[in-house]
């Protein structure tokens, strides 16, 4: 792993969390006019993407997203609201929380729609992996999310592993 002591000074979560909107138009949409599931995880992978490269100055990859449910349909001139925020960095691997929101600005209405998980691993012009700065936790809020981005890492490394047994 390549280091570099600038980029491995930790920085707190409020620094790299990001917002990223999109109106939907026909082409993101099915033939009923609702919005593509392929669509909106591209989007997820962006905005999660966002706040990756700006908490690691680097190059990322997305190495793994996390089960994701779509609990109410999004319509075409709808306006989507993703958040990312950086939940917890292990070494060259970063956990990124994504929280999407459907606004219709005719109805006044606001929705939570999907929440995803995504790990992204910073790599070098090469594609190897770097470490990342730790990332610092300031709120209740972000703790909780920081303690949880723990235990998911076990869940995910032994599914990883019980898949790679499989594949083999
Ligand atoms: C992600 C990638 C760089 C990891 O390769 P690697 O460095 O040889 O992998 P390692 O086993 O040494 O693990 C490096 C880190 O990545 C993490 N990682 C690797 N595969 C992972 C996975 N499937 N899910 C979550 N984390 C993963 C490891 O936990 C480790 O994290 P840590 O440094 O924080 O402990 C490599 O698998 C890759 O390039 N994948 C393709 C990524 C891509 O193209 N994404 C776009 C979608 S096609």
């Amino acid at each position: 792993m390549s280091q570099n002591n600038d980029l491995q000074m930790p920085r707190p979560v409020r620094d790299s969390q990001s917002e990223m909107n999109e109106i939907v138009l026909p082409n993101d949409a099915n033939p009923l006019s609702a919005l593509l599931g392929g669509r909106l995880m591209h989007w997820i992978d962006m905005a999660g993407a966002m706040a990756a490269h700006r908490h690691s100055r680097n190059y990322v990859v997305t190495a793994a997203i996390d089960h994701l449910d779509f609990w109410v349909p999004v319509h075409v001139g709808d306006l989507v609201i993703l958040r990312s925020s950086v939940n917890r960095v292990f070494h060259s691997s970063i956990e990124v929380g994504v929280k999407v929101w459907v606004e219709n600005y005719i109805a006044d209405s606001c929705e939570h729609v999907s929440s995803a998980y995504l790990t992204f691993v910073a790599v070098d012009g090469k594609g190897h992996h770097v470490s990342v700065a730790p990332v610092v936790p300031e709120t209740e809020e972000q703790r909780r999310r920081y303690d949880d981005a723990g235990r998911r890492r076990e869940i995910r490394r032994a599914e990883l592993e019980r898949r790679k047994n499989r594949r083999s």
